[in-house]
């Protein structure tokens, strides 16, 4: 059946979920891939502070800046007429205080054009949530494996293995949804976690690495075309190697220049056209 091409919204994913249909969730950090993702037919897409990683080449999140998000995130909203489009709020953004929170939060939705913010976090960022909340701005909570705290959790492990660890991230969700949080994510935990988190709350619940029993899957887009290879995570199946593909091209493009191949007669601007139309890269 043919997408519908109206902007996704807080009540749309709300919908989905009563309907107990799947929402799409996927990364994305630019216009272009913002742009396909779209076409495609994704529902949610996450501007992400992966992009330190996946974009910036990056060892962590940890380095991403406002201004970082602020830029990314308008690329994505540019290119985004159908998706709804989280922004992520990095690292020491929101964690300071009440105050940075909402500023911050506010200028990704005001600069960058956001539908809603992502912040890390259970009962401890709760109060942030709220004021946020109470700005007017669509939140979405993040619980399991958070990878600003990824020191705190001795690395990117699993969340939620024990009963304990289980009724943590069940509290935690309660405090979020209490807070005013109106979607929340889950990362890397066992998929009857996952579930349980899922049917504790009454908001919209998607999960990354988190099984099937939610409302909706996100992976890191780079993982599922190939074009990051410094480690893949279990729960990631790739669709395709674009990177293997790019790296192909790049290939023939080089032998084309040393070889002569590249440019060829049809590449070549004729005497007749005038200068003036001829434009440079950006031009074309
Ligand atoms: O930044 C991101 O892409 C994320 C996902 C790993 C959940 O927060």
């Amino acid at each position: 059946m043919e997408k519908k091409k109206t902007k996704t919204n807080l009540l749309t994913l709300r919908a989905l979920k009563e309907r107990g249909e799947k929402a799409v969730f996927l990364t994305a950090y630019d216009y272009p891939l913002a742009s396909l993702a779209d076409k495609a037919g994704v529902d949610i897409i996450l501007v992400g502070d992966s992009l330190g990683m996946t974009t910036y080449g990056c060892r962590n999140t940890l380095t991403v800046t406002m201004d970082d998000m602020v830029r990314h995130s308008q690329a994505v909203t540019r290119a985004a007429s159908r998706a709804f489009v989280v922004g992520d709020l990095p690292f020491m953004s929101y964690q300071p205080s009440d105050r940075d929170a909402v500023l911050n939060a506010g200028r990704l939705i005001a600069e960058g054009g956001c539908d809603a913010v992502k912040c890390e976090g259970g009962a401890r960022v709760a109060a942030r949530v709220k004021a946020m909340t109470d700005a007017g701005v669509v939140v979405m909570g993040h619980l399991g494996l958070t990878p600003q705290n990824q020191a705190q959790l001795g690395g990117y492990r699993v969340q939620g293995k024990t009963p304990e660890a289980a009724q943590v991230l069940v509290d935690d969700a309660a405090a979020l949804e209490e807070a005013g949080a109106s979607l929340l994510l889950l990362e890397a935990m066992p998929p009857d976690v996952a579930a349980a988190v899922r049917d504790s709350v009454a908001i919209p619940v998607y999960g990354i690495g988190a099984g099937g029993g939610v409302d909706g899957q996100l992976v890191i887009v780079h993982d599922i075309i190939g074009l990051f290879d410094q480690f893949t995570p279990k729960f990631v199946k790739r669709y395709c190697d674009a990177g293997a593909l790019i790296e192909g091209a790049l290939k023939e493009y080089c032998a084309d220049v040393r070889s002569g191949a590249f440019p060829g007669p049809e590449h070549f601007y004729s005497a007749a056209v005038e200068t003036k139309k001829t434009g440079n890269s950006a031009g074309r």
